[in-house]
């Protein structure tokens, strides 16, 4: 079968690392028997620079032609955060690229690779069986509530409304729950119910959901203490069900735990098998081009595109095994790279993802 992709390669070391995901795709494309058609679409600061806008029409309308997307970060330095190349291209791309996908479901994985537990800021006893699943809703909430200023005693007051309904709720509950039956079957409901109304809304309608899902043990926590016990006892979660900025914060916090941001992807979803994979990250100008990124947060994308698009689990472990063995191999790139480790097995990003497609 033939899968149209969509490439937003996005900024700084954005394309460097989807090149290396695309090896991989296409390595599992031989062994498996898959053909890709990659289709490349402009956007955030290529797009600014082709046609003056970060989301053209033109990349979006190509977009819905795909079966999924596979998106590097965007953003530009710190030092040019108001040239109007990069000023708000979150909420002028990636945002609007969430909501017009519907992608409700955002899920962000930490693992712990054994190999790597030395990069941890955690002492190795707390991550015995640590392995937590972000389930974190992305087209609602503050992202995308009522946004305004008004003059209050005369002086300017900015607002961001965190707006939830029902359904918004119930059906990103449900992919939580689903997901958890084939793992270890816990939800924890993150939110801050003590304090905002939104919060005890989602623990009514989970509350709700739940019912069709006794199976499956469930938990309730607030949001501060949570992030807390992602530190104290991280073994405790299974997966976390939360509110899109809640979500966002949480999963930062999470992905250290297995040393380094830059291992982690992300699938964002919509009911469909369509789905946006990309890095957590941002684009990392300050490394960009020096061929040193570690592409894994890329090369990560592809068992996600595999399991939720292509619903082929074995070309999914075929990447997660090449993955886990190059690193229980020794092989590193330079920010996973520490003394006593093996200067013959630092590989630049390129040498990197050879080695993944090659072991696949
Ligand atoms: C993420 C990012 C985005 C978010 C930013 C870039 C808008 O931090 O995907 O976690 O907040 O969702
Ligand atoms: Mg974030």
């Amino acid at each position: 079968m033939t899968y149209r992709i969509g490439l937003l390669e996005g900024d700084y070391i954005g394309p460097e690392i989807i090149r290396q995901a695309v090896k991989a795709l296409k390595a599992c494309g031989r062994r498996f028997g898959y053909e890709f058609e990659l289709v490349r679409l402009p956007v955030s600061g290529e797009a600014y620079d082709l046609y003056g806008e970060p989301l053209p029409q033109s990349t979006v309308e190509a977009a819905k032609t795909c079966h999924a997307l596979l998106k590097g970060p965007f953003g530009g330095p710190t030092e040019e955060i108001n040239h109007p190349k990069w000023a708000g291209v979150e909420a002028k791309a990636l945002l609007p690229l969430r909501k017009i996908f519907n992608l409700y479901t955002n899920l962000r994985e930490t693992k712990i690779y054994r190999p790597l537990i030395n990069l941890s800021p955690l002492k190795p006893e707390y991550l015995e069986n640590v392995g937590i699943l972000i389930v974190r809703e992305l087209v609602s909430g503050i992202y995308f509530g009522e946004k305004g200023e008004r003059i209050v005693n005369g002086e300017r007051q900015f607002y961001d409304v965190e707006a939830y309904a029902e359904s918004e709720i119930a059906r990103v509950a449900k992919v939580a729950f689903e997901t958890a039956r084939a793992r270890r079957n816990k939800v924890t409901l993150v939110a801050k119910s003590n304090v905002l109304r939104s919060s005890a809304l989602w623990r009514e309608v989970v509350e709700d959901v739940r019912r069709a899902y006794a199976d499956v043990e469930f938990d309730y926590m607030h949001v501060d203490n949570a992030a807390m016990q992602c530190v104290l006892n991280p073994a405790q979660f299974d997966v976390i069900l939360t509110s899109n900025m809640f979500g966002d914060i949480l999963s930062d916090e999470v992905s250290v735990l297995s040393g380094s941001i830059g291992l982690f992807p992300s699938a964002s979803l919509n009911g469909t098998d369509f789905g946006l994979y990309e890095p957590i990250h941002g684009s990392a100008p300050s490394i960009a081009g020096k061929n040193i990124a570690n592409p894994l947060s890329a090369i990560l994308c592809v068992p996600l595109l595999f399991t939720h698009t292509v619903h082929d689990a074995k070309a999914a472990a075929a990447v997660d095994a090449a993955v886990e063995k190059a690193l229980e191999d020794g092989y590193r790139t330079k920010d996973l790279f520490r003394d006593g480790d093996d200067p013959e097995k630092l590989l630049g990003t390129e040498e990197f993802g050879d080695l993944i497609a090659e072991g696949i």
